[in-house]
Order: structure tokens, then C-alpha cells, then sequence
């Protein structure tokens, strides 16, 4: 039997119907590996809990960070660049590869896994940040970032941070790679959300050349919400997310649902 590289994103394992979910996550081949792209919970105890169990079944686990593990309160222990921090140190505890280690490779392929972040940079052409902000802020646009992550950390500065960290990591990959990122690397999938200025909070154009530049054979993302796979500039991007249960009734509804978890690579073991 193949042995294969999965993925899921978005398991949000604090909303009690999403545990099945979770539960029935198992490989076919003990030599499978999973990828988790962001969003597993909001407390660090919880994060890893779930990682743990993952990490018992499949033979190996890449996680990286999604923004609703960076939220914190202003009595927590780790807040901002400490909770991130203190969740790497949690995964290398338990052997899960994360944004800050050496990036595996799975069937000649290396899996990279990301943290950008964003900067508000998915908006209309010749409108500011500020603007853009002015207008989520009329359409009543409230998000849980801007007061469990933006009070603790300069969510750009962040993230470009990361952007130059990154490149100089994936600029030394020769050979494929699978990139993993909770945010999508291109604004297109976020063109389908429903309310559009919801895209300033789902990546940063930086990173729109990264899978042509960085030879990817597939992207793996989450954070939408919306299931599914998009082909841009030849190059696969495959949403991966559970989400919510009144998302994920609705896939399990559509007989043409993309399969969860989601096989990004198949080797003969
Ligand atoms: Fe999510």
C-alpha cells in the first residue's frame, strides 16, 4: 500500500461536534504523514493535546501556527511572539515539525511549513490600508484579531518579519516542494468570501510568486473555511479546513466535496 502525505486545516477542536472529526483522523499506512495548516484551538494546552493524539497515530506531523492560536488575553501567560514561541517549544517537545525546523521531505518533496501572517495587503488597487480598515470598520466588520492578537504584537511588522525569514529558508530548497501555510498564499480564494473585506486579514501579497518561485507541486492552506482546490499560474492550491459545523455539514451535504483529510502526495512504501 502507498504511503501518503495528508492534509487538514482549521480542526478548531474547542467546538465539541468537531471532536468526531478529529477522533477519525488515522492514516492507511503507518508510514503516513499528516500536515495541520493552523487553527487547531486557542489555548496552548489544547493545541497540543490534539497535536499529541495526531502525532500517536501518523508517523510524522508539520504543524504551523494559524491566527486563532495567537489569540491571547492581557492576563496570559504568553502573549503575542511568546505564544508562538511558547508553541514551538510545545511541538518540539513532542516531535512535530514545525515553521522553525529543518523542512522534511516526504517522497523526494520538501514539505515546507509557513508562518506569514498578513498585512492587510489584499485590497482593492489605490486604496490605503487605513481606507480599506475604515471601510471593514463601517460594514461593521469586527475580528476576533484585532483584540486577541493586535493588542500584543505589530501584526505587519510581524509579518513581514516572517516574510524575510522565510524567503531566505526557501530560497536554499533545491528540488519540489509542498507549501503549507493556515493563510492562502494567493488573494483569489478570498475573492469567493462573502463579505470582501474579510480578505484583509487573510495573507499578504508577497507571498502571490512563492509556489512558481519555490517549484511548489501543490499549496496547502486553510483559515476560509472554504474546502477546495484552485490552480494558479499551474500550480495546485488546496483549501483543507473542517471549519465549523455549520461549514462542514454543508460540505458533507455537496456530493462533490473534496476529500478530508486531503491527499496531497502519494510514494510507494
Ligand atoms: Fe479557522
Amino acid at each position: 500500500m502507498p504511503r501518503t502525505l495528508w492534509a487538514v486545516a482549521d480542526l478548531h477542536a474547542a467546538v465539541k461536534a468537531n471532536t468526531p472529526h478529529i477522533d477519525g483522523l488515522a492514516p492507511e499506512n503507518p508510514n503516513d504523514w499528516l500536515i495541520v495548516a493552523g487553527d487547531v484551538a486557542e489555548r496552548t494546552e489544547l493545541v497540543l493535546r490534539v497535536l499529541r493524539q495526531l502525532k500517536s497515530r501518523f508517523a510524522e506531523v508539520i504543524w504551523v501556527p494559524g491566527n486563532h492560536e495567537l489569540f491571547s488575553r492581557s492576563g496570559d501567560r504568553c502573549r503575542g511572539r511568546d505564544k508562538y514561541d511558547e508553541l514551538v517549544a510545545g511541538c518540539r517537545d513532542l516531535g512535530i515539525y514545525t515553521p522553525e525546523d529543518p523542512y522534511p521531505v516526504f517522497a523526494g518533496h520538501t514539505v515546507a511549513g509557513l508562518f506569514t501572517l498578513y498585512d492587510y495587503s489584499f485590497r482593492r488597487p489605490g486604496v490605503s490600508v487605513e481606507e480599506a480598515l475604515a471601510a471593514a470598520r463601517e460594514a461593521q466588520l469586527v475580528m476576533t484579531d484585532d483584540f486577541a492578537i493586535a493588542p500584543f504584537v505589530d501584526i505587519r511588522a510581524w509579518c513581514w518579519d516572517r516574510l524575510a525569514y522565510t524567503i531566505k529558508r526557501l530560497s536554499r530548497i533545491s528540488g519540489p516542494t509542498v507549501l503549507v501555510n493556515h493563510w492562502p498564499l494567493v488573494q483569489e480564494p478570498t475573492l469567493k468570501l462573502g463579505i470582501p473585506e474579510i480578505s484583509l486579514w487573510c495573507g499578504t501579497r508577497h507571498t502571490r510568486s512563492w509556489a512558481k518561485r519555490y517549484d511548489a507541486r501543490a499549496v496547502v492552506y486553510g483559515h476560509l473555511h472554504m474546502p477546495g482546490t484552485i490552480v494558479v499560474d499551474g500550480v495546485e492550491h488546496h483549501e483543507v479546513s473542517l471549519g465549523y459545523p455549520r461549514q462542514w455539514s454543508q460540505w458533507d451535504a455537496h456530493r462533490n466535496r473534496q476529500p478530508w483529510p486531503y491527499p496531497v502526495l502519494h510514494e510507494e512504501d
